[in-house]
């Protein structure tokens, strides 16, 4: 009798064996959960955009992070969120060690010593016109940015950060923040930089959430666009040598490829951000009835893995935890 030369289904005769067999896993250890903080006491927000996320403020959000602490994750990454504006000439106020933010940050280092705290820096939540840098003739400058996001880096550092996450996609954005941290002594803090950021339309519902859509034009001049790979590489090369520690592509799905062909040229820690537009996607189309959750959530987040992230940020972070913790 003529039988296959390999049964190839002999690998995946039984749960069990499937599970001894698989090539990636999904670890509490490698998420990184956002955490979205805003300014008072006492206040919760729900976004109808970004289902089953929500905004606190700190007495709340310290609440909310002892019970993903209890999932099991171990680290978060911070987005503050105010709606009290700053003009361009104001955005040192951003750094002040007395910002809602960095007294966040500390709050939040004070009572969990061990949760790893990364923390966005942007100016995209203070300006009034909601872009990442400081405006000049209706253009980004980018050397006045440069010198504000290394203030408000060093700031986050200072109130404890243990990794500042650069998200503006400004030129030297790394070295400058690199160079006001050793300035300042500070030896260990961590950059994730966001390397190879494009401009992406799956930001949407975190404009929502994090009040930070531009007030006019678009991110084009700053973020990449969503043709390129190479220049992708260019930006990590770039990161790696201005002193990034950790470099990340964003978003995640839209760009399994640039996660593969990074991974494979560069031997740095390695980020994806799965981001708010493929979240809430999902989870709209899971709310309808029209996905299994359970397995959505896994294969989405197994794809960003397979391609080679280290590290994946997701909002799934906490759904993702209770199944494996199931
Ligand atoms: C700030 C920032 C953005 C995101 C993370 N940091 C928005 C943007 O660039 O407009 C997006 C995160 C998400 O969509 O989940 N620059």
């Amino acid at each position: 009798m003529k039988f296959p030369d390999t049964r190839m289904r002999r690998l995946r005769n039984n749960d069990s064996i499937r599970k001894l067999l698989a090539e990636n896993r999904l670890s509490t250890d490698e998420l990184v959960y956002p955490v979205f903080l805003i300014e008072g006491k006492n206040k919760k927000d729900i976004i109808s955009s970004m289902p089953d996320v929500e905004r606190f403020s700190i007495d709340l959000l310290l609440k909310e992070i002892a019970d993903v602490k209890k999932l099991g994750i171990k680290s978060i990454l911070l987005f503050g969120v105010t709606d009290k504006k700053l003009k361009d000439s104001d955005i040192s106020k951003s750094a002040s060690k007395d910002g809602f933010v960095q007294r966040g940050i500390s709050e939040i280092k004070n009572k969990f010593p061990d949760m790893v705290v990364a923390v966005d820096v942007c100016l995209c939540g203070y300006t009034e016109s909601g872009h990442c840098g400081i405006i000049k003739d209706e253009y980004v400058d980018n050397d006045k940015s440069v010198e504000a996001l290394s203030e408000l880096a060093l700031s986050y550092a200072l109130s404890g950060a243990d990794i500042v996450a650069p998200s503006a996609m400004m030129d030297g954005m790394v070295r400058g923040i690199r160079k006001a941290l050793e300035d300042n002594g500070l030896k260990n803090t961590l950059i994730m930089s966001y390397s190879a950021k494009y401009a992406s339309a799956f930001y949407g519902p975190f404009r929502d959430m994090a009040e930070s859509a531009p007030s006019f034009g678009d991110r084009k001049s700053y973020q990449m666009p969503p043709s390129n790979s190479r220049e992708a590489m260019r930006e990590i090369e770039l990161d790696i040598k201005e002193g990034a520690d950790i470099v990340m592509v964003k978003p995640a799905l839209m760009y399994l490829d640039v996660i593969s062909k990074a991974k494979e040229r560069f031997n740095m820690p390695l980020a994806a951000y799965n981001v708010s537009g493929e979240y809430s996607m999902i989870k709209f189309a899971c709310k309808n009835g029209l996905l299994d959750e359970r397995s959505a959530v896994m294969e989405t987040l197994l794809s960003i893995k397979r391609a080679g992230a280290d590290i994946i940020i997701t909002y799934f972070a906490k759904d993702i935890l209770r199944m494996i913790n199931e």
